[in-house]
């Protein structure tokens, strides 16, 4: 058996986590900042590592306590290493490495992204060869797995992160920040009515663009603006919704067929989106019945530790030692 504390702070969720052999969840504490970031709409990677500073402790303290977990109970810790925001990955680095030293435990950095998809883990066993569709606000990847520990990145975006454009788009239609949800929302009440591009849909690629449908989405709304019309703003939540969703599930659809995968994966934050979820669920029971779907509760969606902690299991063998020399890294690829 063995307890690993896991703490994620890459961008505006301070986390810490007590997770059990990589599959079971003891705790899961998550301080959002959104609020703080809302009223710049989007965000300020300042604020965010200074809250991260003033939350890092008492998330890990209520970690242990949630988890009934002494420091003395655990086998090692773990963190977030990157991709993220530098300021907001070292106040988790560094929380991660004090508290590895002064409890002689080893250190297990993590990848961001294999945390996402490890979050599934935490739901059901993984099950190889797989295909994960991680979507957030800074990444947008089909990612194949053949084996534990492998990962080979098969299409990605060439421009926009799917979550971003969703956050662009809801600036413009001025909802909250991070407008993901709120445009999930509005789309469930509106028509695909605008029928706005599916970018690379006819190319063989594995790829996608979305800077294309987002500023299609922006002049239809400025055009409509400069000529005094008033568009209905469900619809075009759902015209929105429905070209992002058309192209993330084909195309997963498609690798998935391609890589005759045994599982398909979905991941990030964006994995918390109603028509994707639904969308995806249909495609896989009508295309490919014998592959299994796993789709992560809303509470693994966004950022969270516990992914860090199911990832970190895999790799705990590896990582027997405490490194006091691990730093940050921004800009970690897969
Ligand atoms: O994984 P995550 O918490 O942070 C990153 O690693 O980026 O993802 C955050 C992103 C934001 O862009 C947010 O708008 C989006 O996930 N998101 C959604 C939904 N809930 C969150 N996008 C679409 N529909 C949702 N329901
Ligand atoms: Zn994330």
């Amino acid at each position: 058996m063995k307890r690993i504390l896991a703490i994620e702070t890459s961008c505006d969720e301070t986390s810490a986590a007590v997770i059990e052999d990589g599959t079971k969840q003891l705790s899961n504490i998550v301080a959002s900042q959104i609020k703080s970031h809302q009223r710049f709409g989007g965000v300020v990677p300042e604020v965010a590592s200074r809250h991260h500073v003033e939350q890092m402790t008492i998330v890990m303290e209520e970690a242990l306590k949630e988890a009934n977990t002494t420091y003395e109970e655990l086998d090692a810790i773990a963190v977030t290493e990157g991709p993220g925001l530098v300021g907001a990955l070292l106040i988790g680095v560094n929380a991660a490495k004090a508290v590895a030293y002064a409890h002689q435990l080893p250190l297990i950095p993590v990848n961001h992204i294999i945390g996402h998809i490890y979050a599934n883990q935490l739901v059901q066993p993984l099950v190889f060869p797989l295909l994960s569709l991680v979507v957030s606000g800074g990444h947008t990847e089909l990612v194949y797995m053949s084996e534990p520990g492998k990962y080979e990145i098969i299409g990605e975006t060439r421009d926009d992160a799917a979550g971003e454009a969703y956050d662009k788009v809801g600036r413009v239609l001025g909802v909250p920040y991070p407008g993901g949800k709120h445009i999930d929302e509005m789309a469930h009440k509106g028509v695909d009515t605008f029928k706005f591009p599916r970018a690379m849909m006819q190319d063989d690629t594995n790829d996608f663009s979305f800077s294309g449908l987002k500023s299609s989405f922006i002049n239809t709304v400025h055009n409509a603006e400069q000529k005094g019309d008033v568009l209905d703003r469900n619809d075009l939540a759902a015209s929105f919704q429905a070209a992002v969703v058309e192209v993330l599930v084909k195309k997963t659809i498609r690798c998935a067929k391609d890589k005759k995968v045994k599982q398909i994966v979905l991941a990030g934050g964006v994995a918390a989106n109603k028509g994707l979820r639904t969308a995806l669920t249909q495609a896989v029971e009508q295309e490919l019945s014998s592959v299994e779907l796993v789709v992560p509760p809303l509470a693994l969606c966004g950022d969270n530790a516990a992914m860090i902690g199911a990832a970190a299991f895999i790799d705990s063998t590896n990582h027997n030692q405490l490194d006091l020399a691990l730093n940050a890294q921004p800009g970690l690829t897969l």
